[in-house]
């Protein structure tokens, strides 16, 4: 099946006609924000700062609605979280159009990857590296909300993340800051379009600001302690990028940093974010996250709390009861600067009127529009092509000379076996905002799609989570008469995600035991593994012929690994996160200190900084990944071995498709900077670039670097490079180095 999703996003854009929101330049809008506050009484004011998650309408909540009605039409709610669908968001936009100012509601809600086709998870697109395929589905999860009413995502997530405990890794890029740097732009991109205020664009939100994603062992909301050094160089570059990109909104997090709740952290939000990188967008607070501050010993009640967080610079009070409670009366009292509050507002109704709504409050709210947009097929086309491009092939072992996979089209009998073989709702992953499992495309689903003349036989052996071996018998009986094995295990949705650390990231329940039983009928075990972080699974990684990492594939996940299962894709994907051996390398990256005791061979590690029970090294690197294909690396070629001041460097290397079928190589290239003032990591990734090649096809390669690639934050935090000596590394991981050479910097 060929898919060329450029075009189909062209055709999407053509297609729906969306309506621009009328061009007024920002002074213009200014000044019509001026204007607005000019009118506004400090409660209106505050009610401005104040959002809500919408209870249901009827049933259980239906009191709670009715009171968040009052409010909304008292003019006390400035936003809504959790309400979707075009008829319910014009029924609560036009309570909002009954208060006194008639200021229209915006409506936020997670859409994480997809609003109804469901794309990969985060992480999982991560492993494309494919910035176009990223913020294509970007495009196609706004298209989707947008349509639906929603004008604002809380996405993209761009919290590094190097421990896999942590259950948000699922929602982030994975490790590194510069990988993170340019896909957290990308989703930027791809939910906003080019300008704020298209109707099949929403804004979004850089989270969770900042560093959330190190607290410590991975337990999720805990605190995070850090090094200066290491917050500006791993853990904000995203968030720059993603004001570089335009980002709408950012949302600060639970998590404590350096004993300061981020919410309440001036150094953050007004020094970093308002101050040095000028952003003009605005800060929605976590879910309760100014409340939270009296549990985190920081406030001492709920006014203290809204005082501390609004001179903090956080703007909008998510599911809080601080601000439209206390702020007013700390106004008043002199707490807090009228200025602050004013300052709050003016970024919020900014994005009012860049998003068209004082124009027409009801433009993201069209039923028909609706209707016809959720129905788009193109967008599971979509999906589809970003699911393959995020399967990580781990291991591809030959038998009798022949490479497990691709799986012949005519194969006699393939057993599918395993837990999550036929589920539907874990390929979607968590995250998911409208019901749509019925039409997930599961794995037995796929393969039955692909190899229509096999015998297919299906056995779950254990419902998801495994907690017990009892049809294990049966289910091995079925794969000992079939050709070929295929497994499929993994952690189930709800296994990562918020609230999902884990202190066993092993394969959950009795799945390892169902590998060995299947392992031992001697067939061949292609395992897939479905997960929303990195996890641990030596047994199989020792012992399957194939393994595919396929993270939660999404809507149309069984055809992407079918796709790939059969050659109809050759994999791509490269790991965006290092998978550690064991639980105890955790916390691991590949971009670490030398030390002064480096390892230099595991024969030696007596005085090293080593483990006595365990190599250094991952079980699988950064940047792993494999494909039926063989790339050949050669001629590295610097046009100059010296840069001066002002100029760039190019390196270039020729790739050549050395195997018999087509693919697609991820040529990564790494820097070291081998002397500085502060010592800098074995590694950094500094350029990747996806290469598709024909059998046999050559092609040279380069690679622009200039001072900026260079540079970090010395010990004064100043941005710069210094000069002397880098290693420049070319290769196709980042423990699979193929070209060395070097640069100096003058
Ligand atoms: C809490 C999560 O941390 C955040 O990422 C999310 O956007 C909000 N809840 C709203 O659902």
């Amino acid at each position: 099946m060929t898919l060329r999703p450029v075009a189909l996003a062209a055709a999407l854009i053509a297609a729906s006609i969306p309506l621009a929101a009328p061009a007024l330049a920002q002074d213009a809008i200014d000044r019509k924000v001026d204007a607005l506050l000019k009118q506004m009484t400090l409660q209106e004011k505050v009610g401005q700062l104040h959002q809500l998650s919408g209870a249901e309408a009827t049933g259980p909540e239906a009191a709670k609605r009715a009171s968040q009605n009052t409010e909304i039409r008292a003019g006390n709610v400035g936003s809504m979280l959790n309400i979707k669908g075009a008829k319910d968001t014009r029924e609560a936009q036009a309570l909002a159009l009954q208060s006194r100012l008639k200021i229209p509601l915006l409506f936020g809600l997670d859409v994480i990857h997809g609003y109804k086709t469901v794309f990969p998870v985060p992480i999982g697109e991560a492993a494309s590296w494919d910035l176009e395929a990223i913020e294509q589905s970007a495009q196609v999860a706004a298209r989707e909300a947008a349509s639906a009413g929603i004008h604002w995502t809380f996405a993209p997530m761009v919290d590094i993340g190097r421990d896999p405990r942590w259950g948000r890794v699922m929602e982030g890029a994975g490790e590194d800051t510069y990988l993170g740097s340019k896909i957290a732009a990308a989703r930027v991109r791809g939910f906003q379009g080019p300008k704020l205020g298209a109707t099949d664009r929403v804004m979004a939100t850089a989270k969770h600001f900042a560093a959330y994603g190190a607290a410590v062992a991975g337990r999720d909301y805990n605190a995070v302690d850090m090094s200066l050094q290491q917050l500006y160089e791993v853990y904000l570059p995203p968030f720059k990028a993603s004001v570089d990109a335009g980002v709408a909104t950012f949302m600060n997090s639970f998590n404590t940093l350096n004993g300061v709740p981020a919410t309440g952290s001036a150094f953050l939000q007004r020094d970093i974010l308002k101050g040095a990188w000028k952003y003009k967008g605005f800060v929605v607070s976590d879910w309760a996250s100014v409340k939270e501050m009296v549990l985190h010993g920081y406030a001492k009640d709920l006014p203290d709390a809204a005082v501390k967080a609004i001179n903090a610079g956080s703007d909008m009070d998510m599911e809080g009861e601080a601000y439209i409670a206390h702020l007013a009366q700390a106004v008043k009292d002199g707490k807090v600067a009228q200025k602050h509050v004013d300052d709050a507002v003016r970024r919020i109704l900014r994005k009012k009127f860049e998003m068209g709504l004082f124009d027409d409050p009801y433009r993201f709210s069209d039923a028909q529009r609706e209707q016809a947009v959720l129905a788009d097929p193109r967008h599971r086309a979509i999906a589809r092509d970003v699911a393959r491009k995020s399967l990580v092939l781990l291991k591809n072992d030959k038998i009798n000379g022949n490479a497990i996979l691709p799986l012949a089209k005519n194969a006699k009998s393939i057993a599918v076996i395993g837990p999550l073989a036929d589920s539907r709702r874990d390929l979607e992953g968590g995250w998911v905002v409208s019901d749509v499992r019925g039409e997930v495309v599961s794995i037995l689903d796929g393969i039955r799609n692909h190899a229509q003349g096999a015998q297919i036989s299906h056995a779950a052996a254990c419902a998801p989570g495994c907690a017990t071996a009892e049809g294990f018998d049966a289910a091995v009986a079925a794969a000992a008469k079939a050709d070929v094995i295929v497994l499929a295990v993994g952690e189930t949705w709800d296994m990562s995600g918020e609230a999902k650390s884990r202190t066993d990231i092993g394969l959950p329940g009795q799945q390892t035991e169902l590998f060995r039983r299947l392992k031992a009928t001697g067939k061949p075990v292609v395992a897939v593994l479905f997960a929303g972080r990195p996890m641990i699974f030596n047994e199989i990684a020792d012992n399957a012929d194939a393994i595919l990492y396929a993270w939660f594939p999404g809507s149309e996940g069984g055809n992407a690994v079918a796709d790939v299962l059969f050659g109809d894709y050759n994999p791509s994907a490269k790991l965006p996160a290092t998978f550690p051996r064991n639980l105890g390398q955790i916390p691991i990256s590949y971009a670490q200190y030398n030390t002064g005791r480096p390892v230099t061979s595991e024969k030696d590690i007596v005085y090293r900084s080593a483990y006595i029970d365990s190599p250094n090294t991952p079980r699988y690197a950064f940047g792993h990944g494999k494909s039926y294909t063989e790339f050949g690396y050669s001629g590295v070629q610097l046009d100059r071995t010296i840069l001066r001041p002002g100029q760039t460097a190019t390196l270039s290397f020729e790739l050549q498709n050395k195997g018999k079928v087509a693919g697609t190589e991820i040529a990564q290239l790494y820097i070291r900077d081998t002397v500085a003032s502060v010592v800098r990591p074995v590694k950094e990734l500094k350029g990747f670039t996806k290469v598709h090649l024909q059998p046999g096809e050559r092609r040279r390669v380069t690679f622009t670097i200039d001072r900026d690639t260079l540079s970090f934050f010395n010990g004064d935090l100043k941005w710069g490079a210094e000069p002397g000596e880098f290693k420049l590394m070319v290769g196709s991981a980042s423990d699979d180095i193929r070209l060395e050479t070097t640069l100096h910097l003058q």
